[in-house]
């Protein structure tokens, strides 16, 4: 058996101190997956750690439900290698991976009750009767679906239904848990309230979780890190804050949250302050995160909840005032630059304070650290 790797080289002791790297649960290594010509997944590497709720988030198509397929076996890497818990798994058939998935679609059986559905798999491994009572209660109490173990799947809901899924899953102890899109088929209260259930969920049992979704919003409330996905490409991995704050790219900047946009030619770059000149001669002050050149063509972006009305800050802009949205603790504007381009910007709500009415002309500004230089 190969050394299992760590964060940090530290021995792999069970009984490892929390000064100790963390052991990796998933390694992917220049994973491509094609699919005929079609490349799906390209050059893949990702190291999720033990016990980490980890979220594989990107629009339809780019590859998520590839890639985890690939993790639980259902596909084979074309190019690359993976491991679970230290082990390459290449040949290894699904049943045999200490991983278990959970699907959008719950993948119950319609006439068994939740006891024997959570049971099914105990049963078929042989385990004994006493143990397979004991963890099949367990797993429902995790899932709080205790006091239902007598129902069919046609008396509960579909959120109940998708937690006899959950709890089928974790019967069996994986070291990895693969979820993908879990919460799809349902609405979207309910989709708010599994979110929180499942992140607590995860931090109890404290099994590592490989999370599919296209909802950023989702991947942001339950994840520890993002790998942000693109046409089979991962664009970024990283906590949900450095995502938001700090995107690499145009791709993760449009991905996560709304955001404003500027193109232009970089003017001047002293240590990490760039000056950018837009096409309509706007001059506009950012926060540069690798190294940029003069004369280079380059994008900027700013959040919408950065920019204030008034005069003053590092940019100021005057805007017209297309649109004003009220949505209770925020206030939406979209106001139009002399050019034409539009500005999104958010404004908390307060009892004393009012902002601009549509069709008014004001000074809108932010800061240049709240402004930061993209690639891509
Ligand atoms: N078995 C397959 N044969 C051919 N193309 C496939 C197959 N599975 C997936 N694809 C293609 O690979 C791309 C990624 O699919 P998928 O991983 O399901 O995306 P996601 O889960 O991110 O929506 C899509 O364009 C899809 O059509
Ligand atoms: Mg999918």
């Amino acid at each position: 058996m190969q050394e299992r790797k760590t964060t940090e080289h530290s021995p792999t002791a069970s009984g490892a101190g929390p000064d100790t790297g963390r052991e990796v649960a998933v390694e992917l290594t220049g994973v491509t997956k094609r699919f005929g010509e079609f490349v799906a997944v390209e050059d893949l590497s990702l190291d999720i750690y033990e016990g980490e709720f980890f979220s594989l988030l990107g629009p339809s198509g780019c590859g998520k439900t590839t890639t985890l397929r690939m993790i639980a076996g259902f596909d084979e890497p074309t190019e690359g290698n993976i491991s679970v818990a230290g082990e390459q798994v290449r040949g290894v058939p699904p049943y045999r991976r200490p991983v278990n998935t959970v699907f959008q679609s719950y993948a119950i059986f319609p006439h068994l009750n939740v006891f024997d559905n959570v049971a099914f798999g105990l049963r078929r491994a042989g385990v004994q009767k006493d143990e397979i009572r004991q963890r099949v209660t367990d797993a429902c109490e995790m899932v709080q679906l205790a006091g239902f173990e007598k129902r069919r799947p046609n008396m509960l809901s579909g959120g109940q239904q998708q937690r006899v899924a959950l709890a089928r899953a974790l019967v069996n102890r994986p070291k990895v848990l693969l979820l993908d899109e879990p919460l799809g088929a349902l609405d979207l209260k309910l989709r708010k309230e599994l979110q929180l259930e499942l992140r607590t969920l995860q931090h109890e049992v404290g099994i590592t979780f490989v999370y599919v979704t296209h909802d950023q919003e989702e991947a942001l409330t339950m994840s520890d890190r993002i790998a942000v996905m693109d046409s089979g490409v991962v664009r970024q991995v990283a906590d949900p804050a450095t995502l938001y704050e700090f995107p690499h790219d145009r791709f993760v900047a449009g991905f996560i949250g709304q955001t404003n946009m500027f193109s232009g030619r970089v003017e001047a770059v002293e240590g990490d302050r760039v000056t950018l000149r837009t096409s309509d001669g706007e001059k506009i002050e950012a926060k540069g995160q690798e190294a940029i050149e003069a004369n280079s063509e380059a994008h900027v972006a700013v959040r919408p909840e950065k920019i204030r009305f008034g005069g003053d800050g590092d940019n100021v802009l005057s805007v017209t005032i297309e649109q004003v949205v009220y949505l209770g603790v925020s206030t939406q504007y979209i106001a139009v630059r002399p050019d034409g381009e539009k500005i999104v910007l958010y404004q908390q709500n307060s009892h004393d304070t009012a902002g601009p009415a549509e069709g008014e002309r004001v000074s809108v500004a932010w800061d240049a650290a709240n402004c930061l230089v993209l690639g891509g």
